[in-house]
């Protein structure tokens, strides 16, 4: 009896209580419904209409850029066809989903390329809900550029009743004079820089997105960043605005969006309201990442009133805090850094290492226990941008050069600034072999890639 005491008088370790501060965060599984939404999309070369009146030359889902939005319910099974005919090889991956490892679409990891006349079926059960997309794994600076990526919303059991649900994604194109997409990829230039970052800007593939409401509607805005490298700062300033979601799951508490970075990869939800004093106005939002802000898209409020949904916006409770994070020795760090030399001249490398863009992977993975609390440390020893992604994992910002951080919710991808270390902590629950590299993918087909070994 005394033995037995003194043991569940044992003080717990930190990792423990981090652990017990996790503890339904995320579901570790979905539930089934055993319902099933099914998609046949194409990737083909294809061609869509710029603003001039000439036609741009793309490869595309369906033939548009962005592709379809794909929407599931929590609880119901995507399952995707995909038939290739682009004239190369191509993978879809599911950017922030987690999937089971199989259906991640890493060629020569999870699955092998689907050739030009393939076909491949992905099957999965999202198990949380939010905003997700997908694009190919496989000479992404390539074919992201040329317009294949697509979004994926989950929706709650319960979807709120918001008066509009829209989506925003985000990219950049780099047009030649003769108005074609530029086909020199991989250029120095981008490679030294950060990533290709173009010289026309679109919202869902236009330099003119409208979006029309009605005064009185509140309205939940999903923004995704799809570009190669660029960086967005959409500026909501006068709106009323809050952050509800951030790659895909709910925040802590809604939130101010001042401050918000979006880099490649990252989405971001808000729940926005129009007032009755809004009526009749035309609200632009700049972009302020760059010195020189410009117009990303407009919203024009109509005369017309309508009564404003009324419901609590949707948070996440269960973020942890984990205050007690940098308390933990680091378990994986990951210098990041660019040298000579590489197919393209230039290598971008994480821990001296250069993952081959398009060959088979090298070298071991670093391996994460399952259901445990670890902290990873980016470190970023070059002067250029790396918005860090890990598949199939949610994680959380602790610190940014060391200092306590609070960032109340779950990232799939943290930009790290120039000469920046950023740790934060990760409870791996999916087992398989996971990517973890920079989402800028002119530095991912130069390198910056590596392998994750859940289990
Ligand atoms: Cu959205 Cu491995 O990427
Ligand atoms: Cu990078």
């Amino acid at each position: 009896m005394l033995a037995i005491s003194l043991l569940a008088r044992r003080p717990a370790s930190v990792e423990e209580r981090l652990l017990r501060e996790f503890r339904d965060a995320y579901p570790a599984e979905a539930r089934d419904t055993g319902r099933e939404r099914r998609y046949e999309v194409r990737a083909a070369p294809s061609e869509v209409p710029q603003l001039d009146g000439r036609r741009l030359a793309v490869w595309a889902y369906d033939g548009r850029v962005p592709g379809p939005t794909l929407r599931v319910r929590l609880g119901e099974t995507l399952r995707f066809e995909l038939t290739n005919d682009l004239p190369q090889p191509t993978t879809i991956h599911w950017h922030g989903v987690r999937v089971p490892n199989a259906m991640d679409g890493v060629p020569g990891v999870t699955q092998p390329p689907i050739p030009p006349g393939g076909k491949f079926v992905y099957r999965f059960a999202p198990k949380d809900p939010g905003t997700f997309w997908f694009h190919p794994h496989l000479r992404g600076s390539e074919q992201l550029e040329r317009g294949l990526y697509g979004v994926l919303i989950v929706e709650d059991e319960n979807p709120l009743p918001y008066s509009q649900d829209v989506v925003w994604v985000l990219d950049d194109w780099l047009i030649t004079r003769e108005g074609e997409i530029d086909p020199a990829f991989n250029t120095p230039r981008d490679l030294m820089h950060d990533g290709r970052w173009g010289n026309v800007v679109t919202v869902n593939g236009s330099t003119r997105e409208e979006l029309v409401v009605k005064a009185g509607e509140r309205i939940r805005l999903r923004l995704v960043d799809a570009a190669n490298g660029r960086v967005f700062a959409p500026d909501f300033a006068g709106l009323d605005a809050k952050v509800i979601a951030v790659d895909g799951t709910y925040t802590a508490r809604p939130l101010a969006p001042a401050g918000f970075e979006l880099a490649p990869g990252n989405r971001l939800d808000l729940d926005v309201t129009f007032g009755p004093e809004q009526r009749g106005r035309t609200i632009v939002v700049m972009d302020r990442f760059t010195r020189r802000p410009f117009p990303l898209a407009s919203i024009r409020v109509l005369d017309e009133v309508v009564a404003t949904p009324k419901f609590p916006a949707p948070t996440n409770p269960r973020v942890p805090a984990w205050k007690e994070g940098m308390s933990v020795p680091v378990r994986g760090q990951y210098l990041l850094n660019a040298r000579r030399g590489g197919e393209f001249g230039i290598e971008w490398t994480i821990n001296d290492r250069a993952f081959p863009g398009h060959a088979m992977p090298v070298g071991p993975a670093e391996t994460l226990p399952p259901n445990r609390w670890s902290r990873l440390r980016f470190v970023n020893q070059s002067f250029r941008l790396h918005p860090m992604h890990i598949h199939g994992q949610f994680f959380k910002v602790l610190a940014r050069d060391g200092k306590p951080v609070d960032e109340p919710f779950f990232r799939d991808t943290v930009l790290v600034h120039r000469k920046e270390t950023v740790d934060v902590g990760i409870v791996p629950l999916d087992r398989g072999t996971w990517m973890l590299h920079c989402h800028i993918q002119e530095h991912a087909e130069a390198g910056m890639m590596t392998l994750l070994e859940v289990g």
